[in-house]
């Protein structure tokens, strides 16, 4: 499939530069900083997950917004219905564009979370993660869960819409059948991106940058292959220059 312009209701998709999210998984803000300040003039968007929002708190979101950047705070809730709900009211006001729920969290989580979400139009754009790209058939046969990834991430994608969460989190290799899904205009956010030869760590999922956004990815998420490369600046003018080749016209 031919890749289609998505137009999220927020942000610009119109470069490579508008479409790369670096994962900032780091264990402090300062060598969060660091990175941040290496690739100043490159990246416009910075990921703050679980290991770093932890050590820092909220005050990184605030940070990198001071500094200009969007941020995607990929916390992936999951809990009940109504401490979602807290969660994504508490999350609201620190500046983010992007927030993570897990769409296994069932319909009714997924409606508090999406009602909490509305409730503040400055605040983030909720996204359900489908099913984490570190996972394979087997280690998903050993949840319970006797379906492929891909027909569990389109399960999850359906359930996750209907309870009017309209952005996803899936793997490259299910973005083709997802974006046919959800159209042109809804948020596809795309990890477990690999450059050719970069080793996949604990990722089972992955594809190059060219292939996830041949296949409709709005956004992607490169982590390991910046963050531990000796010269990230390098590794991300190589990711931005493939990227730009791959742009829809
Ligand atoms: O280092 P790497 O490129 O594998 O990092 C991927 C990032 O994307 C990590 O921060 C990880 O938490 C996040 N992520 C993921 N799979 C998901 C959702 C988020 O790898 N399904």
């Amino acid at each position: 499939m031919s890749s289609p312009a998505s137009i999220p209701p927020t942000q610009s998709l119109a470069t490579a530069r508008d479409r790369l999210i670096v994962a900032l998984d780091f264990p402090t803000a300062p060598a969060a900083l660091d990175l941040v300040a290496r690739l100043e003039g490159r990246a416009l968007w910075f990921k703050v997950g679980l290991e770093l929002y932890l050590a820092t708190g909220p005050s990184i979101i605030e940070i990198l917004r001071a500094r200009g950047f969007h941020v995607f705070v990929d916390l992936k809730l999951h809990d009940i219905p109504n401490t979602v709900a807290g969660a994504v009211r508490s999350l609201a006001s620190f500046g983010a564009s992007l927030l993570t729920v897990h769409a296994a969290g069932g319909r009714p989580m997924l409606l508090a979370a999406a009602e909490a979400a509305a409730r503040n139009p400055d605040g983030p754009e909720l996204l359900a993660v489908t099913v984490l790209t570190s996972m394979d058939a087997q280690q998903l046969a050993e949840t319970g869960v006797p379906n492929t990834p891909a027909s569990q991430v389109m399960r999850l994608a359906k359930l996750a819409h209907a309870a009017g969460v309209s952005g996803m989190v899936c793997s490259p290799q299910e973005c083709a059948h997802l974006r046919a899904y959800l159209g042109p205009y809804r948020l596809l956010v795309v990890p477990a991106i690999r450059p050719a030869g970069s080793p996949a760590d604990d990722q089972s999922r992955t594809a190059t940058p060219a292939h996830a956004l041949h296949d409709g990815a709005s956004l992607l998420v490169v982590g390991r292959p910046i963050t531990r490369a000796p010269n990230p600046a390098a590794v991300v003018d190589s990711i931005l220059a493939e990227m730009e080749h791959s742009l829809p016209v």
